[in-house]
């Protein structure tokens, strides 16, 4: 019988040789009890968390709480069924609005997750005689979205416009052509220039997706995103985004103001052929969602954090993954893995929770911390976490 696991054995020998240098596991971390957005007890001590993604910090929310425990007890655990049977509940229609609302769209879909909505919206509009141009930086969502739908993959170097123009040139002319970006990305924490992708789209005849999956709820004057920022959302034909990041529950959605956007509901295979979530979540995620729309000084206060963490980091002699910082993710390029994984584990030491990010997930074969900020952290706790990386850097060599 041939191994099929044995395509896993260089990876499984790195894990090992990484383990046997003496340092914790750093993908095996538990959160023993969670305090706040911004704090929780790992390994039994209280630790102050920067690598969460909960950006506007809408977990312990006394408004996003009291909703899921209303719709728990007013409508069960769960839906036990997919949204074009017996699952959708007043609460997924009630979501519908609050997104319909935030972005001032006509369309709404909520999935069960933020990676099916990149998997199901592409796959479906997207078949095998089109092509998706996408930014080779893509999350995997976006690729394995690609691949389901079989279109024609062609990608372009990140962030560059010109690479874009260039490919969308090269498609043949009336084939159907979409182009996939993100508004942030999410490795190292920066913007794509969406205002010049978004013309050189429009100008070849092709349909744009964004994915606001790090912007939702923070950038943009309505926490619309990078396509709000850049004065560009009325041209983006899709904007994906999650529930698991500034809205601080779980789901997905796509919005749309194309005619036609009804009938995904009975034709997007991840959204037909899977359960909805639970009532609880749904109602979570609609009170969030109407939250952040009165964000405005979370949404100041968490850029202020973004600024002195970039800059006191810079200062402290780190390496950051943007010169300027560009959205709430800060990441700090580490030399190597090895060194990458001591540093992860003297920050935890000192109480402080980052994500370690290593190949094939980054970029250019990086190792990475990755910081997110989230608009609770005080001024004092950035002022800490400064601390805490100078102390970490300096015990471990990287500064
Ligand atoms: C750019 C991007 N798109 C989609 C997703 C998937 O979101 P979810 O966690 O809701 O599946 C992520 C999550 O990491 C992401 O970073």
């Amino acid at each position: 019988m041939s191994d099929l696991f044995a395509k896993f054995d260089p990876l499984i020998a790195e894990r090992q040789a990484l383990l046997d240098t003496g340092v914790k596991d750093p993908f095996a971390l538990v959160m023993e009890k969670v305090l706040s957005p911004t704090r929780a007890i790992c390994n039994g001590r209280e630790t102050i968390l920067l690598g969460t993604y909960n950006y506007m910090g809408m977990t312990f929310d006394d408004d996003v709480i009291a909703a899921g425990h209303k719709a728990l007890d007013e409508f069960g655990s769960g839906t036990t069924g997919s949204r074009v049977l017996n699952g959708t509940y007043v609460g997924h229609k009630a979501c519908e609005e609050a997104l319909k609302d935030f972005y001032a769209m006509d369309h709404a879909m909520v999935f069960s997750t933020g990676y099916q909505a990149n998997l199901g919206i592409i796959s479906t509009i997207a078949g095998k005689d089109d092509y998706i141009v996408l930014d080779i930086d893509s999350h995997a969502s976006i690729y394995d979205g690609c691949a389901m739908g079989q279109a024609q993959i062609v990608p372009f170097r990140h962030n560059d416009v010109s690479a874009l123009e260039k490919r969308l040139g090269r498609i043949p002319e009336g084939a159907g052509k979409l182009v996939v970006l993100e508004g942030v990305y999410s490795m190292l924490g920066d913007v794509a220039p969406l205002k010049e992708m978004v013309a050189v789209s429009k100008a070849a005849g092709a349909m744009v997706l964004v994915d606001e999956a790090h912007s939702m709820g923070f950038i943009g004057e309505n926490g619309r995103g990078v396509a709000e920022a850049q004065g560009v959302l009325d041209d983006v034909d899709f904007v994906i985004g999650t529930f698991s990041k500034s809205v601080g529950t779980v789901g997905g959605f796509c919005v749309s103001n194309h005619p036609k956007f009804e009938i995904l509901r009975l034709v997007c295979r991840p959204y037909v052929f899977t359960a909805s979530l639970p009532p609880s979540v749904v109602a979570t995620a609609a009170t969030s969602i109407r939250k952040l729309m009165h964000g405005s000084n979370k949404r100041a206060h968490l850029w202020e954090n973004s600024k002195r963490l970039h800059a006191g980091l810079k200062a402290l002699g780190f390496r950051l993954g943007t010169e300027e910082p560009q959205s709430a993710i800060i990441a700090v390029i580490m030399p190597d893995l090895e060194r990458g994984a001591a540093m992860w584990e003297a920050l935890l030491g000192e109480g402080l929770y980052v994500n370690l990010a290593r190949p094939p997930a980054t970029p250019a074969g990086m190792t990475l911390l990755r910081c997110s900020l989230c608009a609770e952290h005080s001024d004092a706790v950035v002022g800490a976490i400064l601390g805490m990386f100078e102390n970490a850097g300096k015990a471990t060599g990287v500064i």
